[in-house]
């Protein structure tokens, strides 16, 4: 019984082991590029990714190798399974008599399996300017905020953003405006407005980018705005200017679409197919609830070990079935058995005695000693 017990234990931690070192990436191919991990349909050179969109340029002359996408050049700062991050520096600049300069910020991501997040916002940094930022989503859309400040010396000169948590508000120096999910390319507007409110123009130049939210402090000099070196050289813009989030995608189909033809559909057994967007097209995949791993690779996903997060009751014990798990409470308890549910509370005398009797009739219907795993407890840590 000792030796069986040992065996029993010995499966279980294998099975949990081979479970975790499942690939992330094809077979054959890297699963990190330095610290980045990379999952499949991501892939690192030619071959290794589902298509172009994903194929990533690991850069070995730098120690760790980073990340580069190669369709779009940015280096990568995190793979998610709904997005990228992408360090893609751009810096819109309009100086005053020089009229407005007009920046594509990205070109041709509609050839792309990517778009613009609405985690993106237009950040424009200046006084008396309005930042206009027209793009193309499912539809054309266009958005746009003004950046003012009352004086030069406004806030002691120094500017800073809307402080909010989703970055509308007020700032001194600094607007910022949404990005809309699904859009595919964008160009930035800038146009100085300060007859609107005053005779002078208090700093000649102002600025404007896309990215992330910046939830930490994003402040500057008001007087930086007089002198167009600081921003344009010492590498300002990259040093600055936050990741762009860009959403990725399988396909130019929805998943009912997708679906008619196995040959192409990308999500493997145990997973499921989340549409992108109600009016865009695209799919992504998603692991069943209790099963994990890569759904884009074969074998698909496989079956969490849900015991191994103790879901059950101290006094229960935890059985792992396919995408589930199942709480027994222990001889002489009763209740649901889950750590949140009803849990296991002691039974009075007269029911612990029933329950004995329904253990008895388990041991008579031929079952194992092994299907009672609260006696194997004490076997198992003394073994250990
Ligand atoms: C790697 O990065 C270096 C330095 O930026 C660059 O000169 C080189 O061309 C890159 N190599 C590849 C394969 O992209
Ligand atoms: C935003 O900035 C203002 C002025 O500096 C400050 O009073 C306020 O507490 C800040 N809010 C947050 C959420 O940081
Ligand atoms: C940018 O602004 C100028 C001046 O207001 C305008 O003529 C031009 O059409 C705008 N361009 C875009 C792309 O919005
Ligand atoms: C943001 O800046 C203000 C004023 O400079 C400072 O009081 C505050 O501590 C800063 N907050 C963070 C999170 O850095
Ligand atoms: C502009 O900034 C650069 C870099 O900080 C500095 O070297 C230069 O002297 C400044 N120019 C003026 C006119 O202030
Ligand atoms: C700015 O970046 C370039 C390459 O992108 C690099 O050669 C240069 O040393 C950087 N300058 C500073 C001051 O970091
Ligand atoms: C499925 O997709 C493959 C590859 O694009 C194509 O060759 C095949 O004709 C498609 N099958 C159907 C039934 O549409
Ligand atoms: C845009 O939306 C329409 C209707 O919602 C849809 O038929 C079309 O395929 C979408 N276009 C793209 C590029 O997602
Ligand atoms: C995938 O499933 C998890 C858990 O069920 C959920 O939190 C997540 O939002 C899903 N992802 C997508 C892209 O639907
Ligand atoms: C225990 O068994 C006895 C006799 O079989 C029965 O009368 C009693 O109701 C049972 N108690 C419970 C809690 O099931």
């Amino acid at each position: 019984m000792l030796l069986q017990l040992c065996l029993l234990y010995v499966t279980i931690w294998l099975h949990s082991v081979s479970a975790q070192s499942s690939s992330i990436a094809k077979p054959g191919c890297l699963e990190r590029c330095g610290t980045q991990p990379v999952p499949y349909p991501f892939g690192v050179g030619p071959g290794c990714s589902m298509e172009r969109s994903f194929e990533i340029n690991c850069n070995t002359s730098f120690n760790p190798p980073r990340a580069f996408l190669s369709i779009l050049g940015g280096e990568i700062m995190g793979i998610n399974p709904t997005n990228v991050r992408v360090n893609m520096p751009n810096l819109a600049l309009s100086t005053y008599g020089q009229g407005a300069r007009i920046l594509t910020v990205v070109y041709g991501l509609s050839t792309t399996r990517y778009t613009f997040s609405d985690q993106n916002w237009l950040t424009a940094i200046g006084c008396d300017d309005m930042a206009a930022v027209t793009g193309l989503a499912n539809r054309s859309f266009s958005g746009g905020c003004v950046s003012y400040c009352q004086s030069a010396g406004d806030s002691g000169g120094v500017a800073s953003c809307p402080n909010d948590s989703n970055g509308f508000g007020l700032g001194t120096g600094c607007c910022r405006t949404p990005i809309p999910k699904g859009t595919t390319n964008l160009f930035v507007n800038l146009t100085d407005v300060h007859r609107n409110w005053r005779n002078n123009k208090l700093f000649s130049t102002s600025y404007a980018f896309v990215g992330e939210m910046v939830t930490s402090n994003f402040s500057y000099r008001l007087n930086d705005l007089n002198n167009a070196t600081i921003f344009l050289s010492d590498n300002w813009s990259a040093k600055n200017t936050p990741p762009v989030v860009l959403d990725w995608k399988i396909g130019q189909q929805n998943c009912d679409e997708a679906r008619r033809n196995l040959t192409t559909y990308a999500c493997k057994a145990n997973s499921e197919c989340v549409n992108f967007d109600t009016n865009i097209v695209g799919y992504l995949c998603n692991c069943s609830k209790g099963y994990q791993g890569n759904p884009y690779l074969d074998p698909g996903c496989q079956d969490s070990d849900e015991c191994a997060d103790n879901p059950c009751d101290p006094n229960a014990d935890c059985t792992n079935i396919p995408g589930s798990f199942i709480c027994k409470c222990r001889k002489s308890y009763g209740g649901d058995g889950m750590k949140g549910g009803s849990g296991c509370t002691k039974l009075p005398p007269s029911t612990i005695i029933n329950v004995s009797i329904d253990i008895d009739y388990t041991w008579a219907s031929g079952k194992t000693e092994i299907s009672s795993p609260s006696d194997t407890r004490p076997f198992i840590s003394d073994i250990v």
